[in-house]
């Protein structure tokens, strides 16, 4: 089972910049990244919160369980040292996506407090960030089975 955590704000795709996240909403994300796993054969738990303390318990819970992740932190990626904290924990490969590349927009978005601790980062490729996460995980999975 592969976790695939999505952080604050991202339920409301609809809302946001087009320009940057893409076209799905939030259920289509959702949608979008079950039909891909379907497709590679992996299964999905894919949970949002815009909760810190909920994120950090389902990190703790993936660290318990040993359990790979795919974690778009969205804002927190920039700031919370208490979810970088919570992500060093884990057991399993880490893959940070971002659905927009935070490199090429505001300052503030340059900072990731995740990279540091994770496997690798995919970013930019709106929906197809998670695609390609799973791709790279369910590679990740199989090397080291
Ligand atoms: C994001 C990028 C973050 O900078 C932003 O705060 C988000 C979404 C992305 O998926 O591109 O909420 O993580």
């Amino acid at each position: 089972m592969i976790l695939v955590l999505n952080g604050p704000n991202l339920s409301r795709l609809d809302l946001r910049e087009k320009s940057h996240y893409g076209d799905l909403s939030y259920p289509e994300l959702r949608e979008f990244v079950e039909r891909s796993a379907e497709e590679l054969g992996v299964a999905v738990d894919i949970r949002q919160s815009d909760d810190e303390a909920t994120i950090i318990g389902w990190l703790h819970e993936a660290a318990d369980k040993a359990l790979p992740v795919i974690f778009n932190p969205a804002a927190f990626t920039h700031y919370s040292v208490a979810i970088r904290d919570a992500a060093a924990l884990l057991r399993g490969p880490l893959i940070e996506v971002h659905l927009s590349n935070p490199l090429t927009r505001e300052e503030f978005r340059h900072t990731s407090m995740i990279a540091g601790v994770s496997t690798g980062t995919i970013a930019g490729f709106k929906q197809d960030s998670y695609r390609l996460a799973l791709i790279a995980m369910k590679d990740l999975i199989e090397k080291t089975q």
